[in-house]
């Protein structure tokens, strides 16, 4: 054991055996103040996790345990002297099963799915198709798009941490709808994810030979996360947007895509500008002041525009801006496991432990 290995937050990862917590388990291994306290799975029996993910033979850290177990929130409060926090790495049904007992035992939650992003249990069911189970934590759960909710977030029980796509749409206009620069009713979001964004689960249009040299959109303007975005920006950006009402005629319109990539989100964004001069060193400037400082999402300048390169395997979004053709084009980028995920998860849970926010994280 290491000498400050007392002083490390001890933390549980439910649903371990996925994409998002097999990020979490290398972050959380990597992280100065954390360490892995209670790996939980459903699974019988429950897995040991280098035998689940034989890259992390050896790597989970000093006095860490690769043996997952089975999900006992009463083990969990008690782990360690108790798991200050769970990370939810679980379908949507399953975190609203698991976060209401963990919770009442005084365990922070931060929930990876959307069972807690969307404020209105109608449009959550409308979307998800199944029933909101939570509504009691739902009130009180804080939407954890951190660069805008810091002090919601270190306060918080319970955090929704943002959706793969709607982090980064909300990061590109948040800014540019604050500040009055775009025509709220204006936007199209044109986003592509590697497969990874669709879980560890095989499906039939994300096997090898239907995914591989293919592209293709999907869930055009009714797609899950259409309510989340337009809600995401109505709260940060203008309530001149419609409340999250799902695919009204003049929410921001978004059109995923299915990149053949294990990771990536590439977004890019037209809106028409919300007046005469409003040209491409105005809203490069408006994006640049508004993150200023912000040590995760860097402001690009020039014509190039960011890759998936530029951004996978770590917690950073990369923005450019320009006018052209009577248009405002924004092009974002993130890797969906990190900053779409688990990176922005202890993002959020650095600030409820009251660590440093960039702790553990690059
Ligand atoms: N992938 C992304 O890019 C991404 C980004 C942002 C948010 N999310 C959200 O994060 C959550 C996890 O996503 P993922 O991509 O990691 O999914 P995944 O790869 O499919 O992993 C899901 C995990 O949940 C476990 N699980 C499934 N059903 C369960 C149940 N009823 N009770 C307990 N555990 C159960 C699975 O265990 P088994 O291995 O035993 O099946 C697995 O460990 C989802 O809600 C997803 O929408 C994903």
């Amino acid at each position: 054991m290491t000498k400050n290995a007392d002083s490390r937050a001890p933390v549980a990862i439910l649903g371990p055996t996925g994409y998002t917590g097999l990020e979490l388990i290398e972050i959380v291994a990597r992280h100065p103040r954390m360490r892995v306290a209670y790996l939980g799975s459903a699974r019988t029996p429950a897995p040991r996790i280098d035998a689940e993910f034989p890259r992390l033979a050896g790597r989970m850290g000093e006095g860490v345990s690769a043996e997952c177990r089975a999900i006992d929130h009463d083990a969990i409060a008690a782990e360690g002297g108790g798991c200050k926090l769970a990370f939810l790495c679980l379908p949507h049904e399953a975190a609203m099963e698991h976060a209401p007992p963990l919770l009442a035992r005084g365990v922070k939650v931060v929930d990876l799915s959307a069972a807690y992003r969307i404020r209105d249990t109608a449009v959550y069911e409308r979307a998800y198709g199944h029933h909101h189970t939570d509504p009691k934590n739902l009130e009180h759960a804080v939407y954890g798009l951190t660069e805008f909710a810091r002090e919601q977030v270190r306060s918080a029980s319970l955090v929704a941490n943002p959706g793969c796509y709607p982090t980064v749409a909300a990061l590109a206009l948040v800014p540019l709808l604050r500040t009055g620069l775009i025509v709220p009713d204006s936007i199209v979001i044109n986003a592509a994810s590697g497969v990874s964004g669709a879980g560890r689960s095989p499906k039939q249009n994300l096997h090898y030979p239907e995914a591989n040299e293919n592209f293709s959109a999907y869930g055009i303007g009714v797609h899950r996360h259409q309510p989340e975005i337009a809600q995401s920006l109505r709260t940060f950006g203008t309530t001149a947007l419609p409340a999250a009402v799902g695919a009204g005629s003049r929410d921001p319109l978004f059109v995923p895509h299915l990149l053949p990539l294990e990771r990536g989100i590439l977004e890019t964004i037209y809106a028409e500008p919300a007046g005469a001069g409003i040209d491409t060193a105005r809203v490069q400037d408006c994006l640049k002041q508004a993150y200023r400082g912000e040590r995760f999402v860097v402001v690009r300048e020039g014509a190039e525009a960011p890759t998936l390169r530029d951004v996978q395997r770590t917690n950073m979004v990369h923005l450019s801006a320009r006018v052209v053709g009577g248009r405002v084009v924004v092009v974002g980028v993130e890797d969906n496991l990190v900053k779409g995920a688990s990176g922005q998860a202890v993002q959020n849970a650095n600030l409820m432990l009251g660590l440093d926010e960039t702790e553990g994280l690059m």
